[in-house]
């Protein structure tokens, strides 16, 4: 075995030698200091760079060429130099909100010939210079507001040529004048310009011809005087004056100037009443909607009758008015309405006057104290199409309350105290969408939805929900879409079919119940065997306990599944069959779970798998990947595992990968990653995320430097003295070695461990600390569970030792081998826990090799041997040594099932205590 291994040793050696000498120079490639990217460099058109919340004081300068969209956001960037886009001539949008951004060089975007959106916005920029637009003939979206701009040059805007929306909103301009040269450009129809501190708005200080403005934004400003004196809005459709606290002039001396105008703001306006009726009589015949948020009961109420006389009205928005009702007298002009906002009041029921307004459409009562619904709320609005009641107080509804609803489509009744008491046995025929999330359900029972014969969508999360009658769902053939998170279902809930009349279900969710399983054995009636056309299925974070078990036909039935989230279920081993089922699964989530043994031959069905999360699973290697025949991955999520070292045949095993997430592992930093770390900076395929920021675990001395700046030429050079030196010697030792091993067996793999041990021993000797374990615990990975669930508890529990466990205490990305002699070295015994598969697993019965020397060299009685299940004598024999050791010394074995294990603890502990007497004697004698 020796033998092989030192063999294979010798060719991946060579192997890698060639690689190396070949080594050719670093190429640009995908991954960017400090930032994310997305979109294959090679392929794709969008190339997306984000260096956001990195705590940045500079652009990085490494970004690739051919990006289209760069976000620095949340960073602390003071100033814009030139040089940081010279090359970025694809450029399309540059985001950097949020940073400390006081200065930009002129022409500093000059070389953004592509640029069309810039964002600047939330930054400490006071003057606006006449080169910093230079040349930014394609922009069309820029972004200024938030900053504290006082002073634009008069020429700054214009290169904007093609410029069609401004935002300059919060800043220090005070003067109208100062973005007058915004308005003389060509293209521009969207200006935002609030809470500027301008205290009047004239026409004549703006242009003199006719302008394309389509949108213009006043907010927040003192205005004194708004006075349109010219014809120069033709086209303008949407005007906010929210907010003026002023006793603002309306001078506007021929009503069509402002005829286009369709969409106006008057919200939190501090005229009087008076003065907004006169202003109102300008937009007589064009207003289509019209907000009114934020005045007050008394002045909404005193505005109404003018505002209804407006024939040409449609919608309006009375949001925040603390109304607490509204009788039909206040409201019967509006006749017109087809959209009404009422939410964020006082209302205590649905006001009277819902149901004489026959052609509302939309209706939104969110946020009020309604605590029922009556059978006249809404009577005779047939024509209502969306009916918002999220966040009240309702806990009943009348029987024939929904009567008239004959068109309703969507019913949000989210965040009440309903529990279903018959609401939809009749009516609502037209309904598709309901929303009952967070209210007080506690069980569906059959016939709870029966007259929603259009349903597609229904939300029923955040609820009590335990139990569902079989059939509860029957009748919904529409329905798309349910959602059941957040509830108390658990396995007995989803039983007895209940999903089995849903044929057009594409989404369900499950997650965040109490749904779990005591094996893996095939369910009788697997639950989702019917939901043939189901694409998404979330079953992830049950309970507290977890789902604990898959059984292994979970899924059957699911044949067009395609995205699957499973993670947080404390599963910790998946039956090989699992996916067989749902074999166009493309995303695949099951992260969180401690699996163990996750294997080759579990994945092999996924065939059309493109994303697959494996965070937090506890994964060493990435082997079982490698003959997965994932040939469609594109993303793969592994961070925060043991992983140390990813190999070059893993990574060409995943042919279309263009994203790796391996933050959070436990690298080696040495010439084992050499490969890895070439490719990550040069591949232009795939993306590693924040490759730059990934750290060393291993060897010690560059534990948390990083990754990227192992020195793999370092590697190059060694390999070129062996290329060149000891190539021939190699052969001809590694000829001998084998020679030598073939006869000197087991002489020489103890002169092994005794070098490992001296060299081990004499490290120790420098640390005075001594012992830092009570037992290392050798096992296998099968007998894990025993180990978790018998042994932990009582060794560590009870009686109080300290325990090296493999998965537990090893340092990750140490190799294997130092791991354990390590872990035995450090604890004053070694418990081997002996199955059948024990002695079969390889590396196990190099911890016996490793504690039987550290007994032959030490002469200290280290091994306590625990055998978890009969193994005949014979079956024994080829591990002689281990033989020898049973025969010379007494060892314990775990009861039968059904036995009293108190005896077998008990000697336990005995050989614990037993502080190492150096002689061969074993208080586990005549046992
Ligand atoms: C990455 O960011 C750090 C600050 O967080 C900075 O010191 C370093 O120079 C940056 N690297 C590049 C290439 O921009
Ligand atoms: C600028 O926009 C025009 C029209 O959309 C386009 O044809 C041209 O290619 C753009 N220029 C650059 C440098 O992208
Ligand atoms: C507002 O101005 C008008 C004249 O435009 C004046 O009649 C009215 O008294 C003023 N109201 C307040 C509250 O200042
Ligand atoms: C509504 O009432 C609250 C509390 O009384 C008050 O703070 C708020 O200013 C009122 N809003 C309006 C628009 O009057
Ligand atoms: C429904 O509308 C009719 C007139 O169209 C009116 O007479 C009746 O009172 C309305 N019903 C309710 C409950 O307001
Ligand atoms: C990568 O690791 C796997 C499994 O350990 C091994 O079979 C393979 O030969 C390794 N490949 C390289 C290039 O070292």
């Amino acid at each position: 075995m020796w033998k092989r291994e030192a063999g294979l040793c010798f060719i991946g050696l060579t192997t890698w030698l060639l690689h190396c000498c070949v080594f050719m120079n670093l190429v640009n490639g995908y991954s960017v200091k400090n930032c994310t990217v997305r979109g294959s460099l090679q392929y794709a058109q969008n190339i997306n760079v984000f260096c956001n919340k990195r705590n940045l004081h500079f652009i990085p300068r490494n970004i690739p060429d051919k990006a289209t969209y760069l976000d620095v956001s949340d960073n602390v960037i003071q100033k814009i130099h030139q040089e940081y886009f010279s090359h970025l001539s694809n450029l399309k949008s540059f985001i950097a909100l949020h940073n400390r951004i006081r200065e930009v060089e002129d022409g500093a975007f000059s070389s953004l010939v592509a640029l069309q959106e810039l964002n600047l916005a939330f930054n400490k920029l006071t003057d606006i210079s006449a080169g910093m637009f230079q040349d930014l003939r394609n922009l069309t979206v820029l972004h200024l507001n938030d900053n504290l701009i006082a002073n634009i040059s008069i020429s700054a805007f214009s290169p904007l040529i093609s410029l069609r929306k401004v935002n300059l909103s919060r800043n220090h301009l005070k003067q109208i004048s100062k973005v007058q040269p915004l308005f003389s450009l060509p293209q521009l129809q969207e200006v935002h310009i609030g809470s500027n501190n301008f205290s009047s708005f004239q026409t004549s200080e703006v242009s003199n011809i006719s302008l394309r403005l389509k949108v213009l934004d006043l907010f927040q400003n003192p205005l004194k005087v708004f006075s349109v004196t010219a014809d120069i809005f033709p086209r303008l459709d949407n005007l906010s004056l929210a907010f003026i606290a002023e006793n603002m002039t309306w001078d506007v001396q021929d009503r069509s100037y402002l005829q286009s105008v369709r969409h106006l703001n008057l919200s939190g306006i501090q005229l009087p009443v008076e003065k907004i009726t006169d202003l109102l009589q300008t937009f007589n015949s064009s207003l289509a909607s019209l907000r009114l948020h934020s005045l007050g009961d008394v002045k909404v109420k005193a505005l109404m009758r003018n505002v209804c006389l407006i024939s040409s009205l449609r919608f309006l928005g009375l949001q925040g008015n603390n109304i607490t009702s509204i009788s039909k007298d206040e409201m019967q002009f509006c006749t017109q309405l087809t959209e009404l906002d009422l939410s964020n009041n006082d209302l205590n029921s649905v006001p009277a006057v819902i149901s004489s307004l026959p052609g509302l459409q939309f209706l939104d009562l969110t946020f009020n104290h309604i605590k029922s619904i009556s059978r006249v709320d809404f009577a005779n609005l047939t024509q209502l199409r969306t009916l918002q009641m999220y966040s009240n107080y309702i806990s009943f509804i009348d029987d024939f309350a929904f009567k008239d609803l004959k068109g309703l489509e969507t019913l949000m009744i989210g965040s009440n105290r309903l529990v279903l008491n018959g609401y939809f046995k009749k009516d609502l025929q037209k309904l598709t969408i309901l929303d009952l999330a967070n209210n007080k359900l506690d069980s569906v029972r059959r016939g709870d939805f029966e007259s929603l014969k259009s349903l597609k969508n229904l939300s029923l999360p955040d609820n009590q929900i335990s139990f569902i009658e079989a059939g509860s769902f029957d009748g919904l053939t529409n329905l798309i879409f349910l959602n059941l998170q957040s509830n108390k279902l658990s396995r007995g809930s989803i039983k007895d079919s209940v999903f089995s009349r849903l044929p057009n279900l594409k989404t369900l969710l499950l997650n965040n119940n109490y749904i779990s399983y005591d094996n893996q054995k095939p369910l009788d009636h697997p639950p989702f065997q019917n939901l043939r056309k189901l694409k998404t299925l979330h079953i992830f974070s049950q309970g507290h306990k977890g789902m604990r078990y898959l059984p292994s036909n979970l899924f059957n039935g699911l044949k067009s599944l395609e995205k699957l989230q499973a993670e947080n279920l404390n599963i910790n081993s998946l039956d090989p069959d699992t996916f067989t089922y749902t074999p166009y699964l493309w995303e695949l989530d099951l992260s969180r779970n401690e699996l163990l043994s996750l294997t080759t031959r579990i994945f092999l069905p996924l065939r059309v798998l493109k994303t697959l999360h494996l965070s937090k699973v506890g994964l060493q290697s990435l082997d079982f990947l490698i003959n997965a025949n994932l040939s469609k991955l594109h993303l793969l999520h592994v961070s925060t595992n043991a992983l140390s070292v990813i190999n070059e045949t893993l990574i060409r095993s995943l042919p279309t990968l263009i994203y790796l997430d391996l933050r959070g592992n436990y690298l080696s930093c040495d010439c084992t990653n050499a490969w890895f770390v070439n490719w990550t900076i040069s591949s232009n395929d795939t993306e590693v995320e924040s490759a730059y920021e990934l750290t060393c675990n291993y060897p010690d001395k560059v534990k948390g430097h990083k990754l990227l700046d192992l020195d793999v030429d370092s590697c190059n050079v060694d390999v070129g003295f062996f290329c060149f030196i000891s190539t021939a010697t190699l052969v001809s030792m590694t000829l001998l070695g084998s020679f030598l091993f073939h006869f000197l067996r087991w002489q020489v793999v103890y002169a092994y461990y005794l070098l490992l041990a001296f060299l081990h021993d004499n490290k120790q000797q420098r640390k005075p600390n001594g012992l830092q374990y009570d037992a290392f615990i050798s096992y296998n990975v099968h007998d894990e569970l025993w180990v978790m669930r018998e042994l932990l508890p009582q060794l560590e529990g009870e009686q109080g030792w300290k325990l090296c466990l493999h998965h537990r205490d090893f340092e990750p990305g140490k190799p294997i081998m130092d791991n354990i002699v390590n872990g035995i070295y450090s604890s004053r015994k070694t418990i081997c826990v002996i199955s059948h598969h024990y002695l079969e697993s390889e590396w196990c019965s190099r911890e016996i090799q490793v504690a039987s020397f550290r007994l032959f060299d030490e002469k200290k009685d280290v091994l306590i041997l625990v055998f978890l299940e009969h193994i005949p004598s014979h079956q024994l024999s080829p591990y002689y040594r281990m033989k020898r050791l049973i025969q010379k010394k007494s060892y314990l074995s775990w009861p039968e099932p059904g036995e009293d294990t108190r005896v077998f603890w008990q000697k336990l502990r005995v050989a614990l205590e037993n502080k190492d007497s150096s002689e061969m004697e074993h208080p586990l004698a005549g046992i």
